[in-house]
């Protein structure tokens, strides 16, 4: 991670004296190292084995085709792309669009967008749909339906799929409204499968073994990135070139392994708090992204001995939360360990104006040499990383050269990589999310499923 096109990881301040017992010791990390060696050795035969599958898709690329395919036959005929998903079924797409695409995509004339307006809808909030609803409802022959969902059982998902599927047969018929439809799921399981083979809709596959929080990378988040002008070949060769870098063996170079071992150390040490704060608008979704990755992944009972387990991922925005949390990440309990993301160049920055000479608090930030929107975020960042070096808080930054597709291709890979690093130090399976079934089935109850009539035994009174 070290040539002018790469991320570039900077753990100094985790190392750093004035933390005084809240640093890390090159030796904390060097007695950890064996062990981490043993674990990346085992992935790397697991992977050969056919595990941990998301590792493949930016070697693999399956069905890269068919989705250019699809953007092909829609992207011209299309206003508005409308997602329908929920956890990892969306918040790559959204993540991918807006560090991607201008904050504004959604609002610019038709002339200047890249593709579609985009909206991802994932919950089933009346009033937010229904405002959505009305913008697609304009002219619904030019609306596109991405139906997501790796189980096909989604509930807030097939909500929306019948909400917008009367809509748009009311608007345009059986026929018309099956061409506005793609629907991603699984190759061969579930209900979202069998409403595709039996109605004949188009379709893509979330891959085999991909669960929804480690999908971006394939057509979960390469069609409505596709949609919108991303270059989704870039993205995929920004998350191959990080493949090579994280199947390295030797966890003193290997970025995942460092950030796994950081962070698995502080947790054990009393900061289960992880705080990821981007200084910049356009990776606040990563933040959001990450925080899904990490909290499903990693928050599990460990079965070896029932031990409650995993670190709280916390997203915050650089400069806007120094104003809002910052207070607490230096004055509050000394839980935490913080991630910021820094933009070296940004793809455009503002020049600050020079004015009210005299008035230095307004003239200092107009200064020729450092007087742009860039440098003055820049420098907030500086100064909130030393500021909490002061308060013996750690932090490391993961440095973006720039913003492009290769980049956030980089870091979706790099994270999603370091998770089952981390499933392995606390002896918990990464990839399942049992927890989140009980209200599943409790939904399914309030909701009047035919099976859920009982109330499920988890909730009966204790005692
Ligand atoms: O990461 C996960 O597996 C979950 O967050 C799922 O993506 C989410 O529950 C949606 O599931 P599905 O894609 O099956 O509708």
């Amino acid at each position: 991670m070290n040539d002018k096109t790469s991320l570039r990881l900077d753990t100094q301040y985790v190392f750093d004296g004035r933390l005084g017992s809240h640093k890390l010791s090159e030796g904390d990390l060097q007695a950890l190292t064996p062990q981490v060696a043993e674990i990346l050795g085992q992935i790397a035969t697991e992977r050969e084995q056919g595990g941990h599958r998301f590792r493949e898709l930016p070697l693999e690329r399956p069905q890269l085709a068919e989705i250019k395919a699809i953007v092909a036959d829609y992207r011209d005929n299309t206003d508005n792309m409308l997602v329908l998903g929920i956890g990892g079924s969306a918040l790559g797409n959204i993540a991918l669009q807006t560090a991607l695409n201008a904050s504004t995509y959604n609002l610019m004339p038709d002339d200047q967008r890249r593709g579609p307006r985009l909206f991802v809808l994932d919950n089933v909030d009346p009033v937010h749909l229904e405002s959505v609803l009305a913008l697609a409802g304009r002219d619904w022959s030019r609306t596109m339906v991405n139906v997501i969902s790796k189980s096909g059982e989604t509930a807030e998902t097939s909500a929306q799929f019948l909400i917008v599927r009367d809509r748009l047969i009311k608007a345009l018929g059986e026929q018309g409204a099956k061409k506005r439809i793609v629907v991603t799921t699984d190759a061969a399981k579930g209900t979202m499968r069998d409403i595709v083979d039996a109605e004949g809709y188009r379709s893509l596959v979330v891959p085999d073994g991909v669960g929804g929080r480690f999908s971006v990378l394939s057509a979960v988040g390469l069609l409505s990135a596709a949609m919108c002008g991303i270059d989704i070949d870039a993205l995929l060769d920004g998350a191959a070139s990080m493949d090579a870098i994280v199947s390295n063996p030797d966890p003193a170079t290997n970025p995942a392994a460092q950030l796994a071992m950081i962070h698995y150390l502080y947790e054990q040490r009393g900061k289960p708090m992880h705080v990821m704060m981007p200084y910049s608008q356009q990776l606040r979704d990563l933040a959001d992204w990450y925080r899904q990755l990490y909290a499903e992944s990693l928050g599990k009972i460990r079965p070896e001995d029932g031990v409650h387990v995993g670190p709280t991922p916390i997203k915050a925005l650089g400069a806007t939360d120094q104003h809002s949390q910052v207070q607490l990440y230096r004055e509050g309990p000394n839980d935490k360990v913080f991630t910021l993301l820094e933009v070296d160049a940004f793809c455009c920055d503002t020049v600050i104006p020079r004015a009210f000479d005299g008035i230095e608090a307004m003239q200092y930030l107009g200064r020729s040499d450092r007087g742009t929107l860039g440098q003055l975020l820049n420098a907030e960042k500086k100064a909130t990383e030393l500021a909490m070096l002061a308060s013996e808080r750690p932090s490391l930054t993961v440095h973006f050269p720039e913003v492009n597709e290769h980049t956030v291709g980089q870091f979706l890979y790099l994270y999603e990589s370091m998770i089952p690093i981390m499933g392995k130090l606390y002896g918990i399976d990464p990839y399942d999310q049992p927890a989140v079934e009980l209200g599943k089935k409790l939904t399914f109850h309030f909701m009047g499923r035919a099976g859920y009539e009982q109330t499920p035994p988890e909730i009966a009174e204790k005692g």
